[in-house]
């Protein structure tokens, strides 16, 4: 045996952070720095990136299976995150970052998103830091938008660009089938679309009253039926296939039909996983990718540490 085995290993820390849907997704015209302001509703839902921190002496970034579109260099968010973190504490730490992927790249659930909020979580507890929340949050809105969602979760009303979350009472169980597309959208390019489909966008979008009364009352129905997407008009433009999506899920016993944020990921929502399986089952004798995730769940929390 060698003496290897007999090492303590480095310590590591692995969190787990969910993809989110946007159950409202009401959008605005664009502000002076050109975001859009949001009127938003998020909910976590059960696709999952991991995210494993050990210290290191320089940053490095790695996905467990390569995925095409994922940046490995400075520009990745997760060591963008790690790089924020430190500095916020004045220190000059560095971590291997090693991320297992069941997000959809490039998908409008925030994939990417996740792997910054589950590093800033890891990290955090990998070197002790106690990094209040208000402190987290403010370090994740400066990463993207819907960074500070990923750390919440469960389902939250966000305003500003997206940054400014509020938990939000749902007692719904919901099933969502979401139907995968092998091209991403860049979402810069859907808000640029949108803005040329909607030049009178109002300034302050409203977050829908009846939509929250739902997901308070726990009626996936309801939710169903009054779940939007202002992105849709123009991710439909730009990925005219996805209104042959739209029409397939429509045909099934779904209480609903939603582009997942800007696309191009299409989810159904259905009220109990029978139904929910059922869809699936005959969309891929079809050879549709697609995977059934439930909602809502917990934000960015450890699974194991060391
Ligand atoms: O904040 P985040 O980095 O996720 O945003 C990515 C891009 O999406 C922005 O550069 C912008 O083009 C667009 N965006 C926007 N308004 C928002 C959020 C995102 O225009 N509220």
């Amino acid at each position: 045996m060698s003496a290897a085995v007999f090492d303590d290993p480095e310590p590591s820390v692995t969190v787990r952070a969910p993809a989110k849907i946007n159950l409202q997704l009401g959008v605005g015209a664009p502000r002076a720095d050109g975001f859009h302001p949001l009127a938003t509703i998020y909910q976590a839902v059960a696709l999952y990136d991991d995210v494993t921190v050990t210290q290191s002496e320089d940053w490095s970034v790695r996905l467990v299976e390569p995925v095409d579109g994922v940046p490995l260099g400075e520009d990745n968010i997760a060591i963008r995150a790690g790089r924020a973190l430190v500095a916020h504490h004045g220190s000059d730490l560095a971590a291997e970052i090693v991320i297992a992927k069941g997000i959809p790249v490039a998908g409008g659930m925030a994939g990417g998103s996740a792997d910054a909020a589950a590093t800033l979580v890891a990290l955090d507890r990998l070197w002790e830091l106690e990094t209040p929340d208000d402190e987290m949050l403010a370090i994740a809105a400066d990463l993207g938008s819907d960074v500070p969602f990923a750390l919440v979760g469960g389902t939250a009303t966000g305003l500003g660009r997206g940054e400014v979350v509020a938990p939000v009472p749902d007692a719904t169980e919901c099933w969502w089938l979401a139907v995968f597309s092998h091209d991403g959208l860049a979402t810069p390019a859907v808000y640029r679309h949108f803005d040329e489909l909607s030049p009178d966008a109002d300034a302050e979008p409203r977050l829908s009253a009846e939509l929250l009364a739902a997901l308070a009352d726990g009626d996936v129905g309801a939710v169903g039926a009054r779940m939007d997407n202002d992105l849709w008009a123009p991710a439909r433009a730009l990925r005219p296939d996805l209104a042959e999506t739209e029409r397939m899920l429509r045909g099934t016993a779904a209480a609903g039909v939603l582009l997942s944020g800007s696309g191009p990921t299409m989810l159904a929502l259905f009220d109990n996983g029978f139904s929910a399986r059922g869809a699936m089952a005959a969309l891929q004798e079809r050879g549709v990718d697609c995977a059934i995730a439930t909602g809502p769940v917990a934000g960015a929390h450890v699974v194991t540490y060391g």
